[in-house]
């Protein structure tokens, strides 16, 4: 997986693979962020790339944490020593800071766990500093391709 480009992948597994790239490059290098702040619109495909992201760390099932807004996956294996713990959240439901404080965002930012967020557009005053930003997007035509733009972002 290379910072800074596109991939455009053409199935559900392609993305996943293309997030667990991601997941190994953050794990091999400690001079990435630990954040990832994941864009793009309704079913595109944040979740199926986070799958495959957090399955490079921990065997445990991914699911939209839709309702809880934070699902936690206990690592384990290889990379187990990089984060105790992967942080999933989904800001979908995040309408003000004080959202964010009741479901202890900043405690796990500060954790210095392995953190990833879906619709970052919804709390983007709250980034931390420095991140990875994935943007996730469709394409005209094709409906089971994606553009896959990863970013990292040195504020
Ligand atoms: N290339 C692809 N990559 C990812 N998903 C794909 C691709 N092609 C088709 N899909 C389909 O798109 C859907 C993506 O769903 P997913 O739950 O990952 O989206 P999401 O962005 O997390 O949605 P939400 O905004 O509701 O959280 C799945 O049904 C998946 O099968
Ligand atoms: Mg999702």
């Amino acid at each position: 997986m290379n910072i800074n480009k596109e991939t455009v992948t053409s199935s559900e597994r392609e993305t996943e693979n293309c997030g667990a790239l991601l997941a190994q490059r953050i794990a091999e290098d400690k001079t990435l962020p630990r954040f990832v702040a994941m864009y793009g619109d309704l079913g595109v495909g944040k979740t199926t790339f986070i799958r495959g992201f957090a399955g490079i760390f921990s065997p445990a099932i991914v699911r939209s944490p839709t309702f809880t807004l934070v699902n936690s996956y206990r690592c384990s294996g290889e990379y187990s020593d990089v984060s105790k713990y992967i942080y999933h959240f989904d800001m979908y439901r995040i309408q003000s800071e004080d959202d964010l404080y009741s479901i202890g965002y900043y405690d796990y930012l500060d954790s210095g766990c392995v953190c990833i967020a879906e619709w970052c557009e919804l709390i983007e005053y709250a980034l931390p500093q420095n991140y990875i930003k994935v943007e996730i997007l469709k394409t005209t035509g094709d409906p089971d391709k994606r553009i896959i733009k990863v970013n990292s972002i040195m504020g």
